[in-house]
């Protein structure tokens, strides 16, 4: 499972980029607007971040305007997937925008028939929002499981099912036994999926055993420190 991180916040980007984990970004227009920047110095900036797709969401509702701005969008770097919401509208521009090579994310999917239209429109990602049919009741990782089923039964859709609105590690962990492409992933979430209390418990026992040793991995008397060690020889 791929994560992409679901922020436009470039400390979050780059603190969690330096882990190695994070493949991808998304944003939309309430998360560009938490930033109070400029979206095309954001977008620019994540885009030096990360390697992977950065999700920008066009802010037009009719296909023409969605198209003019998505290949704005598309032109800030290499790596940007346009998303489009999940109308009518969007899905052309959908259409059109995966026809000229660029990525284009789906979003605001909230049932699997949506999803099929997703996938029939050429989408690289669709986003389903977990979190957002939990808070009205309904399940979102039941929404999850059907999407990756369908989508499996049809080896020409080639659409990725990206979770989206994930609000608990549960989203992140049930998503992943059904096997979904990628999760976007808030940062406070991706924290929390390193914390365990008996990691911590763990770690404080075996330091303080090893503190009893009075031994040093790494001797500085051999000119051996954290800065310049380097990788063992390894034959193939
Ligand atoms: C990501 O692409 C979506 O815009 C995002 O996950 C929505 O999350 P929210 O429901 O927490 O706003």
């Amino acid at each position: 499972m791929r994560f992409f991180i679901d922020t436009a916040d470039i400390a979050e980007i780059r603190d969690l980029a330096a882990t190695g984990l994070v493949d991808g970004v998304t944003t939309n227009p309430s998360l560009v607007a938490k930033t109070g920047r400029d979206f095309m110095e954001v977008l620019e900036e994540i885009c030096a971040i990360v390697p992977g797709p950065v999700s920008a969401e066009v802010a037009a509702t009719d296909t023409e305007t969605m198209l003019a701005e998505g290949r704005r969008l598309a032109r800030v770097a290499e790596n940007i997937a346009i998303k489009v919401p999940l109308t009518p509208d969007g899905l052309k521009a959908c259409r059109a925008l995966s026809d000229e090579g660029t990525p284009v994310n789906v979003t605001l999917c909230f049932s699997a028939a949506q999803a099929i239209l997703a996938a029939k429109a050429g989408a690289r990602f669709v986003s389903p929002f977990v979190g957002r049919l939990d808070d009205i009741g309904a399940d979102g990782l039941a929404l999850i499981g059907e999407i990756v089923e369908i989508y499996a039964a049809y080896p020409d859709f080639t659409t990725e099912v990206l979770v989206a609105s994930v609000r608990n590690l549960g989203h992140v962990v049930e998503s992943a036994k059904m096997g979904a492409h990628v999760a976007t992933i808030p940062p406070g979430i991706l924290r929390a999926m390193f914390k365990h209390p008996l990691t911590d418990k763990g770690l404080a026992a075996f330091l303080a055993d090893w503190a009893k040793t009075g031994q040093s991995i790494l001797d500085p008397m051999k000119g051996e420190s954290a800065h310049d060690a380097k990788p063992a020889r390894r034959s193939a």
